[in-house]
């Protein structure tokens, strides 16, 4: 059994204070939810804020991004070590504004899921094709790209430590989300791709949708046997709707 983790990605927003009331919300309401795991991935400064507000809760946290580089002169980035010191669990890897806005590579990203890996992370692959690829029927061979970096870099069977989110980008921020049947289909490929190299690895894999999942759409998307929660933004920003989003997952 595959247990669904909900994670909320804030992206860059937030204060001190709109995220001392969301984690105050998180907390009292995580009680409720009956099976699904809760994470939350906060803009890096606000990491040790986080830190402090969910030890000892079952919420667990990451980051958006790391560097592939351990330490050292990189000004701006952050380690996979910085964020373990600090005690994370996740971290996001290869978000497609990571991709689009900031020129990150298949290879790129295939050496920070292997570096998050190395650091004792688990890392978030980000995966999910644009409209004109959607429009093109690209859709199989972009995600299939994305994914075959990965599994050659790190092998089929350290796939068993990654969560993989697809986000098809037409659906992020935009309020168009996949149809439960579209991010079905392609959630069942991504578990065979994986399975006609490790059957074990693909039954294990949890594999979470992004775009535009709400509260009122959570329930028909989680309900689809290939997806195992799903990975927030816009609507993880507010307390209630993100507990909502996690109660459909079950
Ligand atoms: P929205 O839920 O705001 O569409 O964002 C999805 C996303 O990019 C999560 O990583």
């Amino acid at each position: 059994m595959r247990q669904p983790l909900v994670t909320g990605n804030w992206k860059m927003n937030g204060s001190k204070q709109s995220i001392a009331d969301l984690l105050d919300g998180l907390k009292q309401g995580v009680g409720e939810v009956n099976s699904a795991e809760l994470a939350v991935c906060p803009p890096a400064i606000y990491i040790p804020q986080v830190a402090d507000s969910l030890a000892n809760t079952p919420i667990k946290w990451g980051g958006q991004n790391l560097s592939v580089e351990n330490q050292g002169a990189f000004t701006g980035e952050i380690s996979g070590d910085m964020l373990t010191d600090f005690n994370a669990r996740y971290v996001i890897v290869g978000h497609s504004e990571r991709r689009s806005l900031y020129g990150e590579t298949d290879t790129l990203v295939a050496d920070k899921v292997a570096k998050a890996l190395a650091c004792g992370l688990t890392p978030i692959l980000c995966v999910g094709e644009l409209l004109s690829e959607r429009e093109a029927e690209q859709t199989e061979s972009v995600v299939n790209r994305q994914l075959d970096a990965v599994v050659a870099k790190i092998g089929i069977d350290t796939m068993a430590q990654v969560v993989v989110a697809y986000e098809p980008v037409w659906a992020i921020g935009t309020g168009k989300t996949a149809t439960p049947e579209q991010a079905q289909d392609v959630h069942a490929f991504i578990r065979q791709r994986i399975a006609v190299q490790n059957v074990q690895v693909a039954d294990g894999l949890r594999i979470l949708y992004g775009g535009s999942m709400k509260a009122d759409n959570a329930a028909d998307l989680m309900a689809q046997p290939d997806i195992d929660g799903g990975l927030i933004g816009g609507a993880s920003l507010k307390a209630v709707e993100f507990l909502a989003i996690c109660k459909a997952a079950g």
